[in-house]
Formats: structure tokens, sequence, C-alpha cells
């Protein structure tokens, strides 16, 4: 039966969002109303403009404009502010858990303590599970095409913060950046009781995939589309259930994967991944959680079944404990029951 076009859509299936710059959601409309507050002066004419310009090669010329319009996040209230509008946009999505990405360096750089960063996050963090009802965590990253001694010195800076971070995880231009760059500071990460995680085989080959499980440790691997290049490589995550945090959207918009309809996610869930579906940066690639969720259904013909699956991954992939992960298990086979 056709549904009325008043029918209210079908809610979101509840989910843990694991992949998620928080840069990366700044939508236009803030970097503008930021700029105003600021004084910045930013290089389009309005809103419509700077969305025009959201079309991208490979990688590095999406970086290029993430990198740019981060010129207006200066002040604590900014990056509370940033967190505060992700919060709304990811509640609606079903989203009841959220591992937080961020890339101090990148704010550093341009003169903002990582203390303004971290305590503007955490302000809006500390509150999200009562003004949201989603939990959070925040896993700082490491710009991998900045220098090792680089990543060491911010680590460093951030230590009086360790309490507030959960993790650490390496981001930013890959190609000629391998994770082995990057071992002692994952060492000295590991030994300060944080997770791991890192991206690796987005635009680069299995073998970065490697080097982030041998040589990092790490607990997770972000996107890692490029895995199923290499078998044995497969048969090592799915022997260890290493997750992979793909985001199906982010892949076409940055031209890894040519068309959704060719994306790898149902042969990755047939070899037995632990499989997730995360939105990366979303205001640049075209949609939230739950829109990477309707979109990989449309274009791949995902069932209700393998929806609940990638849900019920989410959960298991997390950084939770496990009274909470049962809890959010349980509401996801109870979703639509
Ligand atoms: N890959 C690498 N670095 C990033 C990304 C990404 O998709 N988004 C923000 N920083
Ligand atoms: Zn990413």
């Amino acid at each position: 039966m056709p549904s009325s076009p008043s029918a209210p859509a079908p809610a979101p299936l509840p989910k843990a969002e694991l992949h998620l710059h928080i840069e990366g959601t700044l939508e236009p409309e803030l970097a503008f109303a930021l700029a105003r507050r600021n004084g910045i002066e930013l290089p389009y004419a309005d809103e419509d403009a700077l969305r025009r310009a959201y079309s991208f090669a490979d990688l590095q010329s999406f970086l290029n404009l993430y990198y740019a319009l981060m010129a207006v996040l200066r002040t604590e209230d900014d990056f509370a502010d940033l967190a505060h509008a992700y919060l709304a946009r990811a509640k609606e999505q079903g989203v009841r858990h959220a591992e937080i990405f961020f890339d101090p360096q990148a704010h550093t750089a341009r003169g903002v303590p990582i203390g303004t960063v971290i305590d503007g996050l955490a302000r809006a963090l500390d509150g999200a599970e009562e003004a949201y009802g989603i939990s959070t965590r925040l896993i700082m990253c490491f710009l991998r095409d900045e220098s090792a001694e680089s990543a060491l010195a911010t680590f460093e800076a951030a230590r009086p913060h360790l309490h507030r971070l959960t993790a650490v995880g390496l981001d930013s231009a890959e190609v000629g950046h391998p994770p082995s760059k990057f071992r002692e500071v994952f060492a000295l990460a590991r030994e300060a009781g944080l997770k791991c995680v890192a991206h690796a085989g987005e635009e680069g080959p299995p073998a970065y995939v490697w080097e982030a499980l041998d040589i990092l440790g790490v607990d997770r691997i972000d996107h890692g589309v490029r895995c199923m290049e290499d078998e044995q490589l497969v048969a090592r995550l799915v022997a260890d259930q290493v997750p992979l945090t793909v985001c199906p959207l982010s892949n076409v918009r940055l031209r890894v994967i040519d068309d959704l309809a060719d994306h790898p996610l149902p042969a990755m869930l047939d070899a037995g991944l632990l499989v997730t579906v995360n939105s990366d940066d979303p205001s640049y690639f075209g949609g939230y959680a739950e829109d990477n969720f309707r979109a990989v259904r449309d274009a791949l013909g995902l069932d209700q079944e393998i929806l609940r699956t990638l849900a019920r991954n989410s959960f298991r992939a997390a950084f939770l404990d496990e009274a909470a992960r049962a809890r959010h298990l349980r509401d996801v086979d109870a979703h639509g029951a």
C-alpha cells in the first residue's frame, strides 16, 4: 500500500556513530555565523556559494577546504556551538552514542590553544546525555601529514586533558604517511590507557592497514575499504573481529568508490567483517548517520535485517561498558518490533 504523503517517516534505528570529525560537521550557515562573530571574512559570497565548492576530486581536495574553513573556529564558545549543532542533528538521526574525532593540530597551528578546543567541546559533550540522549567519547587525532615530532608534542600538550579523551586516532592525507611513522606516539597513548584507532585503507594500500594493526596496535580501523584487495588481511580482520568504520557517502564524494551501487559494503558483510556505517564529515559529504543508512539501503538494496546488523555492529564496536552495550543492543532488537 503506498504511504500517504503525510505519513511520518519511520523512526531511525538506534545507532552509534564511530567515525565523525567534529570539524566536518561545520555547516555553511554556522560557518558564516561564526565568521561574523569573530570578524573573519570568508572567501565566498554566501552559504550557497560555499556549498557549490563542495565538489571534490580526492581526499586532498576536500582537506584543503576542510582546513581553510576551520579559520572561523577560534573560541571555546565556537567549539561548544559546533558540538551542540552536531548533537542536535545526530539525535534526529537515531544516534544514541557518538565517538567524536577532533584535529587539535589544525587549531593550534592557527594559535588556538588545545585547552580551548577540548574545553569547548567538552562543555557541549558533558551535557549531551541529558540534552540529547546521546552518550559521547572524544578521540584526539594526529595529522599524519605532519611530523611524528609534532604528534608527540601534541600528545604532551594534551596530557592535562587526557581524562577527557577515550582514544587517539590518525587522519588527514594518507598516501605517503604510513601508520609506522607514528609508532612512538601511539605507544605513549596506549601506556596512558587510551584506546587507539587509525584511518587506513581509505586511499592508502592494504599494507597501511597491516601496519595500523601490527605496529600501532589499533582497536579499530577507520575506513579500511581497501582491505578487500588482500585476502589474508580480510582473514585477519575477520578472525580478530576488528571493527571497520566505513563511511559510504564519504567514499563516493572523495572518489574512493565510483558509485554507491558499487560499494563493497555487502561483500564486506558477506566476508564476516565487523562493519559499521558512519558519516565522516557530514556537512561536506551530503549526509549524517541515518542518511548514510538510507543511502546504502537504497543503492545496495539492503533489507531491514542487514540494517539492523549494521546498527548492532555499531554498538558492538563502540568503546562502551558492557551494561550500556547490552542496553543499546536490546533497543536495536526492540526497534520496530
Ligand atoms: N580521511 C582522512 N582524514 C580526514 C577525513 C577522511 O575522510 N576527514 C577528515 N579528515
Ligand atoms: Zn575520517
